[in-house]
C-alpha cells in the first residue's frame, strides 16, 4: 500500500488518546462508552482537520504553492485549522467565508485573524466562485495558489482518516479492546470516507455510523454516493484494490434539527451533560449534535448493553464562544 510513501507533513500530535467515558456511560445506563480524542490533535486548538491537512498542505508544498485558499461557514473549524497550518509552514492563507461578517470577531473567526488569514465574505452559494476569483487575483500577482475544497474533503484529505483507522486499530489491539460501533459527526464527508477505507485496510470489523450534521437523506445525488466517491478517490491514491459503493456507508439523518449551525435543545443538553459528567468540551455545530444523536440512540435502546461504542470526538470547541448566547438561552 502506497500510504506511507505519499507526501505528508507533521502537524498533529499522534496518536490521539483513547479514553473511557465512565460517568457519562453510567448516567445513560447504556453500552460502554469510549472516546477517541481528535479534539486533541493539536494545531490551533485541534480537531479532525489536522489529519487531513497533513496530506493537503504537503501536496500544496510539493506543487510549489505559496498560498492556500479554502472555504467554509463563518465558524468553520476547517478554515481555522487551515489558517494555522499555513502559518506553520510559512504560506499565505485566503479564507472564503459564506455568511455574515460578525460585528465582533469571535470563536474561530478571531483565531483565523490571529493566524494571519485574509477573510473574504460572501454567500454560501457563491463560495466556490469566490475561491476561483481569489485564485485568479493571486495568479495575476504572480502568486501560486492551491485550493483546498470545503472541509478538506477530497481523496487526499480523507487519507488522514485512513491513517487514523490504522492508528485506532493499533490502540485497540494493544488494549485488547473490541469496539462494536464508532459514532461521530459527518458533514463534508472526508472523515467518514477515510474511516471506511481505513477500516477495510486495517481489518476493523465494527460499524461506522456517521450522524449527519447538514446532509439530508432526500438529496440527489445521495450523501452516501458522495462518500463513496471520496473513498474511491482515496483508495486509488494509495493503490488499494478496494472499491466502495453507497451501501458501504451508514448515516443517520434524524438529528438535523432546524438546520446547519442552529443550536437546539439536543446540542445544549449534550454539551452540558458531557461537560458536567466528564469535563469534556463539545461544540455547538458538529460534535455536540453528534453526541446528542448518540445519547438519544442510547436512550431509545439502539445499542445492546453488551456493546462498546466509541464516540470519535472531531473537535470544534473554539466555536463555543461564538455561540454563547444560543447556548445559554432559556429553554421552553
Ligand atoms: C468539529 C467538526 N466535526 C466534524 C466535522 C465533519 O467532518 P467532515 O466534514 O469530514 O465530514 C467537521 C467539519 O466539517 C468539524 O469541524
Amino acid at each position: 500500500m502506497k500510504l506511507k510513501s505519499l507526501p505528508r507533513i507533521e502537524l498533529a500530535q499522534l496518536p490521539t488518546p483513547l479514553q473511557e467515558l465512565p460517568r457519562l456511560g453510567q448516567l445513560l445506563g447504556g453500552p460502554k462508552l469510549l472516546v477517541k480524542r481528535d479534539d486533541q490533535t493539536g494545531l490551533a486548538l485541534g480537531g479532525n482537520k489536522t489529519r487531513k491537512l497533513e496530506f493537503l498542505i504537503a501536496d500544496a508544498l510539493k506543487k510549489g504553492a505559496d498560498t492556500v485558499i479554502t472555504t467554509g461557514a463563518p465558524q468553520s473549524n476547517h478554515c481555522r485549522q487551515t489558517a494555522a497550518a499555513a502559518a506553520q509552514v510559512g504560506m499565505g492563507c485566503e479564507l472564503v467565508l459564506g455568511g455574515n461578517e460578525p460585528e465582533v470577531p469571535n470563536g474561530n473567526v478571531l483565531l483565523d485573524l490571529f493566524c494571519g488569514a485574509n477573510l473574504h465574505w460572501t454567500t454560501r452559494e457563491r463560495r466556490n466562485a469566490k475561491m476561483d476569483e481569489v485564485a485568479r487575483q493571486l495568479l495575476s500577482l504572480k502568486h501560486n495558489p492551491y485550493i483546498i475544497p470545503v472541509g478538506g474533503s477530497n481523496g487526499l484529505g480523507a487519507l488522514g482518516y485512513v491513517q487514523a483507522m490504522i492508528e485506532l486499530n493499533d490502540q485497540l489491539s494493544k488494549g485488547r479492546i473490541k469496539v462494536d460501533t464508532i459514532v461521530f459527526a459527518t458533514s463534508s464527508g472526508g472523515t467518514q470516507a477515510g474511516m471506511v477505507v481505513g477500516a477495510r485496510i486495517s481489518g476493523f470489523e465494527g460499524k461506522i455510523l456517521g450522524i449527519s450534521i447538514d446532509q439530508r437523506s432526500s438529496q440527489e445525488p445521495s450523501y452516501q454516493s458522495e462518500l463513496a466517491a471520496i473513498a474511491n478517490e482515496a483508495a486509488k491514491l494509495i493503490d488499494s484494490r478496494y472499491e466502495f459503493t453507497e451501501d458501504d456507508f451508514t448515516v443517520n439523518y434524524d438529528y438535523l434539527g432546524l438546520g446547519y449551525g442552529v443550536v437546539g435543545n439536543l446540542e445544549r443538553e449534550s454539551i452540558r451533560l458531557t461537560a458536567c459528567t466528564e469535563g469534556l468540551l463539545l461544540d455547538p455545530v458538529y460534535s455536540g449534535r453528534a453526541m446528542g444523536g448518540l445519547i438519544d440512540l442510547i436512550k431509545k435502546g439502539f445499542f445492546s448493553l453488551k456493546d462498546t461504542v466509541l464516540y470519535w470526538h472531531t473537535g470544534g470547541a473554539p466555536a463555543l464562544f461564538a455561540y454563547a448566547r444560543e447556548l445559554t438561552q432559556i429553554r421552553h
